[in-house]
């Protein structure tokens, strides 16, 4: 916890009996908006600080291999991210046969980290969505339960 953050939580804790409870909502009302923006900001700064460390790795060492819980996770996000009109015109694949690694190796001007790196994910996306399919997806929204309005030429 960042020390802004600590300092905001102190104050919250220490409201003491001796105000009225209006101006004691008011006050944590006031102080709970401080601290979703040092939030906000803390992670922010987070990620800007992952992003200036990251890098595209090129050589993996073939014994090495990634924990189910981490590719699980890294699937989730996949699944979780945003797209245009949350059509999610794709799919991710995990190839996990080596025999196939090899073929799309060949297919990659030999890239040693296809074959290499502990996974393979591949990310295929959909060049042309047809109608039929948005209107599936918005009725898998009305299914669920979903308000969205249909907008029509
Ligand atoms: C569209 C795209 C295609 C890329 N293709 C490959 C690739 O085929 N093999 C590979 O090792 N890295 C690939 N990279 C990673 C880049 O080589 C890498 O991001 C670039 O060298 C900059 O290095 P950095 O990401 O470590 O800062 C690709 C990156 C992008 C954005």
């Amino acid at each position: 916890m960042s020390k802004n953050v600590q300092v905001v939580v102190d104050r919250l804790l220490s409201l003491r009996g001796r105000m009225t409870k209006q101006s004691k909502i008011k006050q944590i009302n006031n102080l709970s908006n401080i601290f979703f923006i040092l939030l906000n900001y803390t992670i922010m700064n987070t990620i800007i600080d992952t992003l200036q460390r990251r890098y595209a790795t090129k050589k993996f060492d073939p014994n090495k291999k990634l924990q189910q819980s981490d590719i699980d996770t890294l699937l989730e996000v996949m699944r979780l991210s945003p797209s245009s009109f949350g059509l999610q015109p794709w799919r991710f694949i995990h190839v996990s046969d080596p025999a196939i690694r090899e073929q799309l190796k060949a297919n990659s001007r030999g890239q040693p980290q296809v074959t290499d790196a502990s996974d393979l994910l591949i990310i295929a996306t959909k060049t042309n969505v047809q109608e039929d399919e948005i209107d599936e997806y918005l009725q898998s929204i009305i299914d669920k339960g979903g308000k969205k309005k249909i907008l029509k030429d």
